[in-house]
């Protein structure tokens, strides 16, 4: 702003803001005295040091009534648009102050386990007076808490096309086929119709994971041979190790959360932290190389459309759009 404007305006007092807001509304010295408890002389006092220090009529007479110039109309614009900004600013500070005593609800299926706590780590230690409750379940039941309306956000990969939901996708999520490191699959490079003979592990139902190896396999006329369920990834990586059979699982139940640390940089929206072969080979797994493997589905955060967000949960939304953001530079 050029200076001779600003020390115009700096010369501008609220009162007369306030005196000229209110007679360019009513249209009327005598109302806006009535407005604002004061005298008619006082407003019409007001109105006139503002013509004089703007160097501008702002009214003009017709009869007995008053009504705006040019110059007036436009000021009559600028103080609303400071009026508004004003509202602006003192809504952003309520939202600030609110932080501070905030709760934060989430709720995350089982597969997301392995990397939301590394995502809230940072949010929860800048943000000390948020208290934040984590939720982990299954798909099924995410989507239960979600109709519900329990939670401000929810961490998932497949979100129910039936419900009025926003979401924000911030990471990719590959599925991958592993086997114990001791069976003849080990790092092969088979053809999926290889594999229907195999003994397959798969997540209980109502598991995100499992719904998405399912339609892959539907799209794909495979038909495993399920010979077990199970109810957590955990359990599946254990019984795979052991022998029990193979399983499609996510690569984040595999390797060290990709929000943590140095691995934060290396992923994105398109491309997965490179998986710690080694690692895995201690652990007993090892993946199968399946033409149309991986599964490449994404992370979603989600909340419903109908339900108007908290200032917490906006602001960490915030957060995970910059950390997100953040990883793809
Ligand atoms: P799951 O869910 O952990 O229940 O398999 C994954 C998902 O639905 O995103």
């Amino acid at each position: 702003m050029p200076a001779l404007t600003l020390a115009r305006f700096q010369r501008i007092t609220p009162q007369q803001l306030r005196a000229f807001e209110s007679a360019a509304r009513l249209l009327s010295v005598t109302k806006a005295a009535q407005e604002l408890y004061v005298s008619q002389p006082t407003v019409s006092v007001q109105l006139r040091e503002l013509s004089v220090t703007t160097g501008q009529r702002l009214f003009e007479t017709t009869g007995r009534q008053i009504r705006l110039t040019q110059a007036g109309e436009e000021l009559y614009k600028a103080v609303r648009e400071v009026a508004a900004c004003w509202q602006r600013f003192e809504a952003r500070i309520a939202e600030i102050n609110g932080l501070v005593s905030g709760r934060l609800r989430i709720a995350a299926v089982t597969t997301a386990e392995y990397f939301v706590p590394d995502l809230l780590g940072p949010f929860s230690a800048a943000h000390q007076g948020v208290e934040i409750e984590l939720a982990i379940e299954n798909r099924d039941r995410v989507v239960g808490r979600l109709t519900q309306g329990i939670d401000d956000l929810a961490v998932m990969m497949m979100p129910p096309d039936d419900l009025p939901l926003e979401r924000l996708q911030f990471q990719i999520n590959p599925l991958v086929i592993i086997t114990s490191s001791k069976h003849a699959l080990a790092n092969k490079t088979v053809e999926l119709n290889e594999l229907s003979t195999e003994r397959w592990l798969m997540r209980e139902s109502g598991s995100g994971t499992r719904m998405a190896a399912e339609q892959h396999f539907k799209e794909h006329n495979f038909k495993p041979n399920v010979v077990m369920s199970l109810g957590s990834n955990e359990a599946i990586k254990h019984s795979v190790a052991a022998g029990l059979g193979i399983a499609v699982l996510s690569q984040l139940a595999l390797q060290p959360s990709v929000w943590s640390g140095a691995q934060s940089a290396a992923a994105t929206t398109k491309t997965a932290v490179p998986l710690d072969y080694e690692a895995l080979c201690q652990a007993g797994l090892s993946i199968v190389k399946v033409k149309d493997f991986p599964i490449i589905r994404h992370w979603s955060v989600v909340w419903r459309k109908d339900n108007p967000l908290s200032a917490t949960a906006r602001h960490f939304l915030d957060y995970l759009q910059a950390a997100a953001a953040q990883k793809k530079t």
